[in-house]
Protein backbone atom coordinates (compact mmCIF):
# COMPACT_ATOMS: atom_id res chain seq x y z
CA UNK A 1 0.00 0.00 0.00
CA UNK A 2 2.72 2.43 0.58
CA UNK A 3 3.55 1.94 -2.88
CA UNK A 4 0.17 2.94 -4.00
CA UNK A 5 0.23 6.08 -1.83
CA UNK A 6 3.68 6.96 -2.72
CA UNK A 7 2.34 7.15 -6.81
CA UNK A 8 -1.01 9.27 -5.41
CA UNK A 9 1.39 11.87 -4.07
CA UNK A 10 4.16 11.90 -6.37
CA UNK A 11 1.08 12.31 -9.13
CA UNK A 12 -0.34 15.06 -7.09
CA UNK A 13 2.82 17.40 -7.36
CA UNK A 14 3.43 16.32 -10.60
CA UNK A 15 -0.34 17.86 -11.87
CA UNK A 16 -0.59 20.47 -9.62
CA UNK A 17 -0.30 22.64 -11.92
CA UNK A 18 -1.97 20.94 -14.98
CA UNK A 19 -5.47 22.27 -15.62
CA UNK A 20 -8.43 19.83 -15.28
CA UNK A 21 -9.64 18.20 -18.28
CA UNK A 22 -12.27 19.14 -20.18
CA UNK A 23 -15.60 18.14 -19.86
CA UNK A 24 -16.35 18.75 -23.12
CA UNK A 25 -13.64 16.18 -23.94
CA UNK A 26 -16.65 13.08 -23.33
CA UNK A 27 -18.02 11.73 -26.49
CA UNK A 28 -20.91 14.18 -27.64
CA UNK A 29 -22.27 10.64 -28.64
CA UNK A 30 -22.64 9.41 -25.30
CA UNK A 31 -23.71 13.01 -24.11
CA UNK A 32 -26.58 13.24 -26.79
CA UNK A 33 -27.85 9.79 -25.76
CA UNK A 34 -27.45 10.81 -22.15
CA UNK A 35 -30.09 14.17 -22.26
CA UNK A 36 -32.22 11.40 -24.40
CA UNK A 37 -32.87 9.54 -21.57
CA UNK A 38 -33.53 13.26 -19.97
CA UNK A 39 -33.06 11.83 -16.38
CA UNK A 40 -30.34 10.14 -13.91
CA UNK A 41 -31.71 8.61 -10.35
CA UNK A 42 -28.39 8.52 -8.08
CA UNK A 43 -27.93 6.54 -4.90
CA UNK A 44 -25.18 8.10 -3.07
CA UNK A 45 -22.92 6.59 0.10
CA UNK A 46 -20.36 9.80 0.49
CA UNK A 47 -21.26 12.45 2.20
CA UNK A 48 -24.64 14.33 1.19
CA UNK A 49 -22.92 17.80 0.84
CA UNK A 50 -20.13 16.61 -1.99
CA UNK A 51 -23.04 14.14 -3.08
CA UNK A 52 -25.36 16.96 -3.82
CA UNK A 53 -22.52 19.36 -5.01
CA UNK A 54 -21.78 16.41 -7.49
CA UNK A 55 -25.69 15.92 -8.74
CA UNK A 56 -25.70 19.44 -9.64
CA UNK A 57 -22.57 19.95 -11.35
CA UNK A 58 -23.59 17.16 -14.02
CA UNK A 59 -27.00 18.69 -14.05
CA UNK A 60 -25.38 21.48 -15.39
CA UNK A 61 -22.94 20.52 -17.62
CA UNK A 62 -25.43 18.22 -19.73
CA UNK A 63 -28.50 19.24 -19.19
CA UNK A 64 -29.92 16.21 -17.52
CA UNK A 65 -32.12 16.08 -14.65
CA UNK A 66 -30.06 14.36 -11.49
CA UNK A 67 -32.13 13.34 -8.45
CA UNK A 68 -30.45 11.59 -5.26
CA UNK A 69 -30.87 9.82 -2.29
CA UNK A 70 -27.95 9.68 0.67
CA UNK A 71 -28.11 5.74 2.00
CA UNK A 72 -25.27 4.37 4.37
CA UNK A 73 -23.59 1.86 1.74
CA UNK A 74 -25.36 -1.21 2.94
CA UNK A 75 -28.32 0.20 2.92
CA UNK A 76 -27.89 0.90 -0.91
CA UNK A 77 -26.56 -3.17 -1.30
CA UNK A 78 -29.89 -4.52 0.60
CA UNK A 79 -31.90 -2.05 -1.29
CA UNK A 80 -30.35 -3.15 -4.61
CA UNK A 81 -30.42 -6.99 -3.58
CA UNK A 82 -34.06 -6.66 -2.76
CA UNK A 83 -35.06 -4.57 -6.16
CA UNK A 84 -32.95 -7.54 -7.88
CA UNK A 85 -32.12 -6.44 -11.64
CA UNK A 86 -35.07 -4.04 -11.05
CA UNK A 87 -33.30 -0.81 -9.49
CA UNK A 88 -34.82 2.12 -8.11
CA UNK A 89 -31.82 4.15 -9.13
CA UNK A 90 -29.58 4.14 -12.03
CA UNK A 91 -26.20 4.61 -10.62
CA UNK A 92 -24.47 4.40 -6.93
CA UNK A 93 -21.76 7.31 -5.90
CA UNK A 94 -19.96 7.03 -2.79
CA UNK A 95 -19.63 4.69 -0.33
CA UNK A 96 -17.22 1.78 0.88
CA UNK A 97 -15.69 -1.27 -1.35
CA UNK A 98 -17.28 -4.42 0.05
CA UNK A 99 -20.71 -3.63 -1.04
CA UNK A 100 -20.16 -2.82 -4.32
CA UNK A 101 -17.80 -6.01 -4.81
CA UNK A 102 -20.62 -7.71 -3.00
CA UNK A 103 -22.87 -6.46 -5.56
CA UNK A 104 -21.15 -7.15 -8.33
CA UNK A 105 -20.66 -10.70 -7.03
CA UNK A 106 -24.13 -11.06 -7.45
CA UNK A 107 -24.62 -9.61 -10.78
CA UNK A 108 -26.51 -6.60 -10.05
CA UNK A 109 -23.98 -3.79 -10.93
CA UNK A 110 -23.89 -3.50 -14.94
CA UNK A 111 -20.00 -3.61 -16.10
CA UNK A 112 -18.83 -0.59 -17.72
CA UNK A 113 -15.32 0.29 -19.94
CA UNK A 114 -14.92 3.67 -18.75
CA UNK A 115 -12.85 5.65 -21.08
CA UNK A 116 -11.72 7.76 -18.27
CA UNK A 117 -10.82 5.26 -16.09
CA UNK A 118 -6.61 5.66 -18.00
CA UNK A 119 -6.15 8.21 -15.42
CA UNK A 120 -6.62 5.65 -12.00
CA UNK A 121 -3.38 5.60 -10.31
CA UNK A 122 -3.63 1.98 -9.75
CA UNK A 123 -5.91 -1.27 -11.31
CA UNK A 124 -6.66 -1.87 -7.03
CA UNK A 125 -8.71 1.57 -7.90
CA UNK A 126 -11.43 -0.66 -10.37
CA UNK A 127 -13.08 -3.90 -10.58
CA UNK A 128 -11.47 -6.27 -13.16
CA UNK A 129 -14.77 -6.08 -15.28
CA UNK A 130 -15.86 -2.47 -14.98
CA UNK A 131 -18.66 -3.53 -12.54
CA UNK A 132 -17.24 -0.34 -10.47
CA UNK A 133 -14.76 2.40 -10.39
CA UNK A 134 -12.40 4.10 -7.54
CA UNK A 135 -13.40 8.08 -7.20
CA UNK A 136 -11.58 8.05 -3.61
CA UNK A 137 -9.95 6.05 -0.76
CA UNK A 138 -10.22 6.91 3.08
CA UNK A 139 -7.91 5.55 5.61
CA UNK A 140 -9.50 3.90 8.96
CA UNK A 141 -8.80 5.38 12.52
CA UNK A 142 -9.49 6.78 15.53
CA UNK A 143 -11.04 10.51 15.77
CA UNK A 144 -10.34 11.67 19.41
CA UNK A 145 -11.57 14.31 20.97
CA UNK A 146 -7.86 15.05 23.30
CA UNK A 147 -9.76 17.72 25.24
CA UNK A 148 -12.88 15.93 26.57
CA UNK A 149 -10.29 12.82 27.45
CA UNK A 150 -7.54 14.93 28.67
CA UNK A 151 -10.83 16.48 31.41
CA UNK A 152 -11.62 12.80 32.47
CA UNK A 153 -7.95 12.42 32.78
CA UNK A 154 -7.28 9.68 30.38
CA UNK A 155 -4.68 8.56 27.57
CA UNK A 156 -5.30 9.09 23.95
CA UNK A 157 -5.33 5.14 22.27
CA UNK A 158 -3.10 4.31 20.13
CA UNK A 159 -4.25 1.11 18.82
CA UNK A 160 -7.32 -1.74 18.58
CA UNK A 161 -6.52 -3.17 21.61
CA UNK A 162 -6.30 -0.05 23.54
CA UNK A 163 -10.07 0.58 23.02
CA UNK A 164 -10.95 -2.31 25.04
CA UNK A 165 -9.94 -0.59 28.41
CA UNK A 166 -12.79 -0.48 30.50
CA UNK A 167 -11.54 3.47 31.38
CA UNK A 168 -13.23 3.82 27.78
CA UNK A 169 -16.07 2.74 28.32
CA UNK A 170 -19.30 5.08 27.35
CA UNK A 171 -16.80 7.40 25.50
CA UNK A 172 -16.49 5.04 21.96
CA UNK A 173 -18.59 5.67 18.70
CA UNK A 174 -19.25 3.45 16.60
CA UNK A 175 -21.35 3.07 13.21
CA UNK A 176 -24.01 0.76 12.65
CA UNK A 177 -22.89 -2.85 11.17
CA UNK A 178 -26.35 -3.36 9.62
CA UNK A 179 -26.54 -0.01 7.68
CA UNK A 180 -22.86 1.55 7.38
CA UNK A 181 -20.25 0.28 5.12
CA UNK A 182 -17.81 1.82 7.53
CA UNK A 183 -18.79 -0.64 10.04
CA UNK A 184 -18.47 -3.37 7.84
CA UNK A 185 -15.24 -2.24 7.39
CA UNK A 186 -14.12 -2.19 10.38
CA UNK A 187 -16.04 -6.29 10.83
CA UNK A 188 -14.00 -7.47 8.35
CA UNK A 189 -10.86 -5.81 9.45
CA UNK A 190 -10.89 -6.83 12.96
CA UNK A 191 -11.57 -10.48 11.40
CA UNK A 192 -8.51 -10.46 8.91
CA UNK A 193 -6.38 -9.34 12.08
CA UNK A 194 -7.21 -11.57 14.51
CA UNK A 195 -8.92 -14.02 12.89
CA UNK A 196 -13.01 -15.14 12.94
CA UNK A 197 -13.55 -16.31 16.30
CA UNK A 198 -11.14 -13.78 18.20
CA UNK A 199 -12.01 -10.88 15.68
CA UNK A 200 -15.97 -11.66 16.86
CA UNK A 201 -15.19 -11.69 20.36
CA UNK A 202 -13.02 -8.35 20.02
CA UNK A 203 -16.49 -6.49 18.57
CA UNK A 204 -17.91 -7.69 21.39
CA UNK A 205 -15.78 -6.67 23.93
CA UNK A 206 -15.56 -3.48 22.55
CA UNK A 207 -19.17 -2.84 22.40
CA UNK A 208 -19.02 -3.05 26.80
CA UNK A 209 -17.53 0.62 25.79
CA UNK A 210 -19.85 2.10 22.70
CA UNK A 211 -22.16 4.34 23.74
CA UNK A 212 -23.91 5.07 20.79
CA UNK A 213 -23.72 3.01 17.34
CA UNK A 214 -24.93 5.34 14.42
CA UNK A 215 -26.50 4.99 11.42
CA UNK A 216 -23.68 6.41 8.85
CA UNK A 217 -20.15 6.09 8.87
CA UNK A 218 -19.24 10.13 10.07
CA UNK A 219 -21.62 10.37 12.34
CA UNK A 220 -19.47 9.00 15.12
CA UNK A 221 -16.83 11.98 14.39
CA UNK A 222 -19.20 14.26 13.84
CA UNK A 223 -20.64 13.55 17.70
CA UNK A 224 -16.90 13.55 18.96
CA UNK A 225 -16.65 16.65 17.52
CA UNK A 226 -18.94 18.57 19.14
CA UNK A 227 -18.01 16.21 22.76
CA UNK A 228 -20.90 14.39 22.82
CA UNK A 229 -18.46 11.16 22.22
CA UNK A 230 -14.99 10.84 23.20
CA UNK A 231 -13.52 8.87 20.36
CA UNK A 232 -14.65 7.72 16.83
CA UNK A 233 -14.02 4.83 14.86
CA UNK A 234 -14.36 5.46 11.39
CA UNK A 235 -12.35 7.38 8.68
CA UNK A 236 -9.72 9.61 9.53
CA UNK A 237 -10.69 12.50 6.62
CA UNK A 238 -14.52 12.68 8.27
CA UNK A 239 -12.57 13.74 11.29
CA UNK A 240 -10.43 16.29 9.10
CA UNK A 241 -13.82 18.02 7.96
CA UNK A 242 -14.52 18.32 11.85
CA UNK A 243 -11.13 20.31 12.23
CA UNK A 244 -11.42 22.17 9.06
CA UNK A 245 -15.19 23.05 8.66
CA UNK A 246 -16.99 22.50 11.97
CA UNK A 247 -14.08 24.24 14.44
CA UNK A 248 -13.46 21.20 16.36
CA UNK A 249 -9.70 22.13 17.30
CA UNK A 250 -9.93 19.62 19.83
CA UNK A 251 -9.47 16.51 17.70
CA UNK A 252 -6.52 14.10 17.38
CA UNK A 253 -6.61 12.05 14.90
CA UNK A 254 -4.97 8.11 14.91
CA UNK A 255 -3.86 5.94 12.62
CA UNK A 256 -3.95 2.53 14.71
CA UNK A 257 -0.13 1.93 15.24
CA UNK A 258 -0.40 -2.07 14.99
CA UNK A 259 -2.17 -1.69 11.49
CA UNK A 260 -5.51 -0.41 9.72
CA UNK A 261 -7.68 -0.73 6.26
CA UNK A 262 -8.58 1.34 3.71
CA UNK A 263 -11.80 2.64 1.62
CA UNK A 264 -12.26 2.67 -2.22
CA UNK A 265 -14.64 4.81 -2.49
CA UNK A 266 -16.63 3.82 -5.77
CA UNK A 267 -19.23 4.37 -8.06
CA UNK A 268 -20.93 2.03 -10.48
CA UNK A 269 -24.13 1.52 -12.51
CA UNK A 270 -26.68 -0.93 -11.13
CA UNK A 271 -27.86 -3.87 -13.29
CA UNK A 272 -31.34 -2.90 -15.21
CA UNK A 273 -30.42 1.13 -14.79
CA UNK A 274 -33.66 3.04 -17.03
CA UNK A 275 -31.07 5.86 -17.94
CA UNK A 276 -28.40 3.57 -18.70
CA UNK A 277 -26.31 6.37 -21.08
CA UNK A 278 -27.24 8.80 -18.18
CA UNK A 279 -25.39 6.38 -16.31
CA UNK A 280 -22.29 6.18 -18.64
CA UNK A 281 -21.94 9.43 -18.96
CA UNK A 282 -22.14 9.31 -15.27
CA UNK A 283 -19.23 7.46 -14.90
CA UNK A 284 -16.72 9.35 -17.44
CA UNK A 285 -18.20 12.47 -14.98
CA UNK A 286 -17.07 10.70 -12.08
CA UNK A 287 -13.65 9.95 -13.04
CA UNK A 288 -12.99 13.55 -13.83
CA UNK A 289 -11.20 16.51 -12.16
CA UNK A 290 -14.94 18.22 -12.89
CA UNK A 291 -16.56 15.88 -10.45
CA UNK A 292 -13.78 14.77 -7.82
CA UNK A 293 -12.04 17.96 -7.02
CA UNK A 294 -15.70 18.86 -5.71
CA UNK A 295 -15.02 16.85 -2.80
CA UNK A 296 -12.18 18.86 -1.45
CA UNK A 297 -14.61 21.95 -1.77
CA UNK A 298 -17.50 20.27 0.22
CA UNK A 299 -15.83 19.34 3.13
CA UNK A 300 -14.59 15.86 2.07
CA UNK A 301 -10.94 14.81 2.39
CA UNK A 302 -10.18 11.50 1.25
CA UNK A 303 -7.31 10.97 -1.56
CA UNK A 304 -8.11 11.06 -5.07
CA UNK A 305 -7.15 8.38 -6.94
CA UNK A 306 -7.28 9.89 -10.33
CA UNK A 307 -3.70 11.43 -11.89
CA UNK A 308 -5.34 14.50 -13.39
CA UNK A 309 -6.94 15.60 -10.41
CA UNK A 310 -5.33 18.06 -7.27
CA UNK A 311 -5.46 16.32 -4.06
CA UNK A 312 -6.50 17.90 -1.07
CA UNK A 313 -3.82 19.78 0.65
CA UNK A 314 -4.82 18.67 3.99
CA UNK A 315 -4.21 15.01 3.84
CA UNK A 316 -0.53 16.86 4.00
CA UNK A 317 -1.68 18.98 6.36
CA UNK A 318 -2.82 16.50 8.62
CA UNK A 319 0.32 13.64 7.92
CA UNK A 320 -1.90 11.30 6.94
CA UNK A 321 0.60 8.43 6.01
CA UNK A 322 0.25 4.54 4.15
CA UNK A 323 2.48 3.70 7.66
CA UNK A 324 0.76 0.36 9.31
CA UNK A 325 -1.44 0.12 6.37
CA UNK A 326 -2.22 -3.55 6.51
CA UNK A 327 -3.22 -5.86 3.82
CA UNK A 328 -7.34 -5.80 3.46
CA UNK A 329 -7.95 -9.08 1.33
CA UNK A 330 -11.28 -7.46 -0.19
CA UNK A 331 -11.92 -10.97 -1.18
CA UNK A 332 -12.19 -12.54 2.09
CA UNK A 333 -15.06 -9.20 2.16
CA UNK A 334 -16.66 -9.89 -0.91
CA UNK A 335 -17.19 -13.72 0.13
CA UNK A 336 -17.53 -13.60 3.96
CA UNK A 337 -18.97 -10.33 5.36
CA UNK A 338 -22.55 -11.51 5.55
CA UNK A 339 -21.74 -14.33 7.39
CA UNK A 340 -19.19 -12.77 9.58
CA UNK A 341 -22.05 -10.28 10.28
CA UNK A 342 -24.18 -12.92 11.16
CA UNK A 343 -21.92 -14.39 13.50
CA UNK A 344 -21.42 -10.89 14.65
CA UNK A 345 -25.26 -9.50 15.38
CA UNK A 346 -25.92 -13.40 17.15
CA UNK A 347 -22.67 -12.50 19.18
CA UNK A 348 -23.88 -9.80 20.49
CA UNK A 349 -27.54 -10.28 21.00
CA UNK A 350 -30.65 -8.78 21.40
CA UNK A 351 -29.27 -5.72 23.85
CA UNK A 352 -27.43 -4.11 21.33
CA UNK A 353 -30.53 -2.91 19.10
CA UNK A 354 -31.28 0.17 21.94
CA UNK A 355 -28.11 1.48 21.00
CA UNK A 356 -28.11 0.89 17.11
CA UNK A 357 -29.92 3.99 15.50
C1 LIG B 1 -18.48 8.88 4.89
C2 LIG B 1 -17.06 8.95 4.38
C3 LIG B 1 -16.91 8.20 3.08
C4 LIG B 1 -17.44 6.78 3.19
C5 LIG B 1 -18.86 6.81 3.71
C6 LIG B 1 -19.41 5.43 3.98
O1 LIG B 1 -19.33 9.61 4.10
O2 LIG B 1 -16.67 10.30 4.21
O3 LIG B 1 -15.55 8.19 2.71
O4 LIG B 1 -17.34 6.14 1.96
O5 LIG B 1 -18.90 7.52 4.94
O6 LIG B 1 -20.69 5.60 4.52
P1 LIG B 1 -21.44 4.53 5.39
O7 LIG B 1 -22.55 5.32 6.02
O8 LIG B 1 -21.88 3.48 4.48
O9 LIG B 1 -20.49 4.02 6.43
Amino acid sequence: MKRIFAVILAAAVAFFCVPSVSADEIDPELIAAAQADGELIVYGSCEEDYLQAACDRFELLYNVRVTYRRLSSAEVQKRIEAENGSPSADVWFGGTTDPYNICAGEGLLEPYEAVNASHLLSPVFRDSEGAWYGIYMGILGFTVNAAKLKALNLEIPRDWPDLLKKEYRNLIWLSNYSTSGTAQLILNTMVQKYGREEGIRYLVDLDRNVQVYTRSGSAPAKNVGTGSGAIAVGFLHDGISQIVDSGSENLTLIIPSGGTSYEVGATAIFKGARHGSAARLWIEYALSPECVEQANECGSYQFLVIDNAEQPPEIARFGLSPDHMMDYDFEDARSNTSAYLADLLEALGPAVDSRFQ
